[in-house]
């Protein structure tokens, strides 16, 4: 038998994955992949939905849960990168890493398997399906994926930093997102005779404006809030009062108290300017994610256990989101910022990655468990 090659096995998979992507829940062929490579290494696992996995090894000895997360799931992305091993289905792309993700973990799980008797405690490894169809992640937590277990970890390949770094700090590394419909009823009539009418225009305008009260008047400039308007449709023609203006917005904040006080502020200021404009709402605040925050005494862990592995870089808080902020809303946890390299940003048909970051993020993911368990957080 040849020797183990992590850096092959992981490269391998990662291609594997990338060649064949598939969109959130429809993960099939990646998860039987995933199951197939976890009974390799004997590990036993169930399945979450039809394409999640949670697997487990459990050490030899008792001890606390470390659980390790991978996404992988796809995008509706035409793929423009002529790479060899460039995606085979139309309009599918790997781009934002998760195919790196997956098989960083089952690397993790080939190393962590052999050890298994020397383990003192256990490592659940949650191969997430749908990270890209916002808050998907939180039907694996209902499913136990967090039962009995101390702390979480995840990585996510970072373009802006080269191969060979990695990001672990503390506090809010990503922010909450939310998202709101707004429905503004007026009464049409004759754009010549607008005292007979109600105008949904001014109003929704009005509405548009006094929005940013939020950020400016009474948000901590400490804290980031964005609030923006996406879309706003009103009116069919020059001559028509508009009885209805409808309009869609996205919210980022960091401040992890917003996530409840948001939808209620919203409701205040629309309906304080649709009293003042004679104009009835309709408000609807879609379910978002909370901020990413990676706990202080975990981030120390995950450091040690880049030590000699990978080096520390510092980045600036990410605007996006990811829904393992629902696990570390539940647990103290790290999520890791890992090099890639690259010249273009996740979500770009021409994104890649440099491969040379695959072992040592593979590593990393293994050495996170092994840390935790062994010395706990001290
Ligand atoms: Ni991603």
């Amino acid at each position: 038998m040849e020797p183990f090659d992590l850096n092959s096995y992981v490269t391998g998979l990662r291609r594997a994955f990338h060649q064949r992507p598939e969109l959130g829940l429809k993960e099939y062929e990646t998860s039987r992949r995933v199951r197939a490579e976890l009974e390799r290494w004997d590990i036993p696992y169930r399945m979450v939905g039809e394409t999640g996995v949670i697997a487990t090894l459990a050490g030899g000895r008792s001890g606390p849960t470390v659980v390790l997360r991978a996404d992988m799931d796809a995008l509706p992305i035409q793929e423009d990168t002529g790479l060899p091993y460039a995606s085979q289905s139309p309009g599918v792309m790997h781009a934002c890493g998760h195919d790196a993700h997956t098989a960083m973990l089952l690397g993790a799980a080939a190393q962590l398997a052999p050890r298994r008797e020397d383990l003192p405690g256990a490592v659940r490894l949650v191969f997430e399906p749908a990270e890209e169809i916002a808050g998907a992640g939180r039907a694996l937590l209902e499913a136990g994926a967090l039962e009995g277990a101390d702390t979480v970890f995840a990585l996510h390949a970072a373009p802006n930093l080269p191969a060979g770094t990695v990001s672990i700090q503390s506090g809010i590394r990503m922010c909450g997102c939310g998202y709101f419909a707004l429905t503004v009823r007026g009464r049409s009539g004759h754009g010549s005779a607008p005292h007979e009418a109600v105008d949904a225009i001014p109003a929704a305008c009005a509405m548009v404006s006094a929005l940013q009260n939020l950020v400016s008047r009474e948000t901590d400039p400490e804290d980031h809030l964005v609030v923006s308007v996406g879309t706003f449709h009103a009116g069919t023609a020059s001559n028509i009062i508009a009885g209805e203006a409808k309009m869609t917005g996205t919210t980022r904040y960091t401040d992890p108290k917003l996530e409840e006080r948001l939808p209620a502020a919203l409701e205040r200021i629309f309906r304080g300017v649709a009293a003042a404009y004679r104009v009835e709402i309709d408000l609807r605040c879609g379910a978002g994610l909370p901020p990413v925050v990676n706990d202080p005494a975990c981030t120390q862990t995950a450091r040690r256990a880049a030590q000699g592995l990978l080096e520390l870089r510092d980045l600036p808080l990410a605007t996006g989101s990811d829904d393992f902020a629902f696990y570390t809303q539940r647990l103290p946890g790290v999520y890791a910022f890992l090099g890639t390299g690259g010249d273009y940003p996740i979500h770009h048909e021409k994104f890649t990655l440099d491969e040379s970051a695959l072992a040592p993020g593979s590593q990393l993911y293994a050495r996170y468990a092994l840390s935790y368990l062994q010395g706990g957080n001290v």
